[in-house]
């Protein structure tokens, strides 16, 4: 195995293997663990990455409810299906597969979710929490990227991280998450000047863009010994491809995220344990 390689598989078993005995405890206490997912539309990766969400929660025990809805679905129908899901005490968290088709407001049917059910940290009231360092439940890509980091023993204090995203789901979330560990960040997008400028400082480098026509990471545009995490995942010459020109990269970083089998697998790993979280946090109730 290469010792630069950061395995995704690996951590997010490690994580899985913590929630399955987390859910074997919150049984013992008559509390069944369900995830419900939204599907809108018949987009093939999504309807990928929700089935693989659906067999992740079935190995460690979380029930869970699937959702589909025509890509003709209007926004009250939607908004009426998140609002029963709010009210219905056997589900514990919700998710809604994004992105969502063009005709419905996904910041609206993502707000509506009841936070406390808010597995992908997406509501004001997660987000809001999560800039004073209180959230409950935080976006699962940046907390799975704060897991494998942990698992490497990657020191944040005082290091100059750059995150190349500013959205909701990875980019935002990930900014509050690394300052709150004391890093210094940068966060680059689309508008950005002189990106290579902003990797070039980057001790440790996050990249999310996603489209190789528009972003390609090569090993000259980051610090050596930088660690690498590469959020992306699309297909490139009919293989699967991260924003990364992994050979050229890994010659220069110290530690680098594969794709597939890097942040992916840990995304799901921490759905899953955001959704025992959701659970056990009825116990308050
Ligand atoms: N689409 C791609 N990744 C995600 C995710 O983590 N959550 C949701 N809801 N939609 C996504």
């Amino acid at each position: 195995m290469n010792s630069r390689r950061i395995d995704g598989k690996i951590i997010a078993q490690s994580v899985m293997d913590e929630v399955a005995k987390q859910i074997i405890d919150l049984r013992s206490d008559d509390i069944r663990p369900c995830l419900a997912t939204v599907l809108v539309g018949d987009d093939q990766a999504s309807a990928t990455y929700v089935r693989n969400k659906h067999k992740a929660c079935s190995r460690v025990g979380i029930e869970t409810k699937d959702h589909r809805l025509s890509s003709s679905t209007s926004q009250e129908s939607l908004a009426g299906l998140v609002s029963s899901l709010n009210d219905d005490r056997t589900v514990h968290g919700i998710l809604v597969q994004l992105p969502l088709p063009r005709h419905i407001d996904d910041a609206v049917i993502t707000s509506m979710i009841s936070p406390a059910k808010d597995v992908d940290g997406l509501t004001p009231t997660s987000a809001g929490l999560l800039s004073m360092g209180r959230a409950p439940l935080v976006a699962c890509t940046p907390l799975g990227i704060m897991r494998m980091l942990d698992y490497h023993k990657v020191k944040l204090q005082g290091k100059h991280v750059v995150i190349i995203n500013r959205s909701g789901l990875i980019g935002k979330p990930l900014y509050h998450l690394m300052l709150a560990e004391d890093a210094t960040v940068t966060t680059c997008h689309s508008l950005t000047r002189d990106i290579t400028k902003h990797t070039r400082r980057a001790d440790i480098l996050v990249t999310a863009v996603g489209d190789r026509s528009k972003f390609k990471l090569t090993g000259e545009m980051i610090k050596s010994g930088a660690v690498v995490i590469d959020v992306a995942i699309t297909r490139h010459d009919g293989v699967l491809a991260g924003d990364a020109d992994y050979e050229s990269v890994i010659s220069r970083a110290s530690l680098i995220t594969p794709v597939p089998g890097g942040v992916g697998p840990m995304t799901v790993a921490m759905l899953l344990h955001n959704t025992a979280k959701a659970a056990a946090l009825t116990r308050l109730d």
